[in-house]
């Protein structure tokens, strides 16, 4: 067991509802080697979630922020500085919400109202966080930001809906603005591509059970719990990765790479042996 990878480093993360968030998984990581950090998530998250608990046991205190809003970004940035009395070393961006796939309205028949609040909520709001941290100059030179997204930005997965076109932006953003990040501060930005987990946004997918055991089958590691993702994060805010920046990085058991296994094949061919 690796200890201390982020002794005296400090941080944001945005997005633990209840503990099966990723975020969560992260902040209990982040706390278990040696991070000090600022929770936050929407107002009506904040009511109606958990994280009021998690900020208890790891020693940290909830900012109620809207991620679409940049006023109130601004607050929690400041409000991490002054506690901390000095720049933060590193942010996550785990949120995302499709009010098209929650109201089960398909893609060829979209909201268009709710396609702008998708992108705004899962992809824009990390355009917005880097400017205003920028824009505060809050985050320490070889400072990590990472963000979370799902390979439906390179696939295409049937249920997925508006979501993919959110991950596929938010890629782009993490690639975009990594370079005057990286450029200017030193500043690393990554996404985290993670295998379908079940969590409150995850399950609203329709058909998410069926997708989950789809890529057990594919994936020659299994999928990715939310811990391991937790774990991955750790590295990539940790000084282990401090020449990683502007990538997409799978964390998916290797489901990305695969076309067919031996193991989604015997669910066509019954006959067939998954060891042959
Ligand atoms: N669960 C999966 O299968 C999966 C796979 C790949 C990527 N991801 C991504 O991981 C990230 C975290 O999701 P999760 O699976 O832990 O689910 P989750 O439901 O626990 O987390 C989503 C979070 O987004 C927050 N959020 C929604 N609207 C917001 C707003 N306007 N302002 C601030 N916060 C807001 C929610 O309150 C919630 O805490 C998301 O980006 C998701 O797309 C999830």
């Amino acid at each position: 067991m690796v200890c201390n990878l982020l002794e005296g480093k400090k941080g944001i993360i945005f997005g633990a509802l209840n503990e099966k968030s990723i975020a969560w998984q992260v902040a209990e990581k982040a706390y278990e080697q040696g991070a000090e950090f600022v929770l936050s998530n929407a107002p009506a998250a904040i009511r109606f979630g958990d994280i009021n608990a998690l900020a208890e046991a790891c020693d940290s205190e909830v900012v109620p922020a809207d991620a679409t809003d940049t006023g109130d970004l601004e607050k929690v940035f400041t409000a991490a500085v002054d506690k901390f009395g000095g720049k933060i070393d590193f942010v996550l961006h785990s949120i995302g919400m499709s009010p098209n796939v929650r109201k089960g309205i398909p893609y060829d028949n979209i909201n268009y109202d709710f396609y702008h609040k998708t992108l705004d909520i899962s992809a824009l709001s990390f355009h917005k966080m880097l400017q205003v941290a920028r824009q505060i100059d809050a985050i320490n030179e070889w400072g990590s930001v990472v963000a979370l997204t799902y390979v439906a930005a390179q696939r295409t997965l049937y249920g997925y809906n508006d979501m993919a076109d959110a991950k596929a932006l938010i890629e782009s953003i993490a690639r975009s603005f990594g370079y005057i990040y990286g450029r200017d501060k030193k500043i690393r930005i990554n996404t985290i591509s993670q295998s379908p987990t079940m969590t409150t946004a995850g399950s609203g997918v329709k058909g998410f059970g069926s997708l989950v055991d789809f890529t057990e089958r594919m994936s020659p590691l299994g999928n990715a719990t939310a811990a391991e993702c937790a774990d991955y994060c750790i590295t990539l805010f940790s000084d282990l990765t401090r020449k990683v920046t502007m990538q997409n990085l799978f964390h998916d058991g290797g489901f990305s790479s695969m076309g067919m296994s031996a193991e989604a094949m015997h669910q066509y061919d019954k006959s067939f042996k998954p060891c042959d």
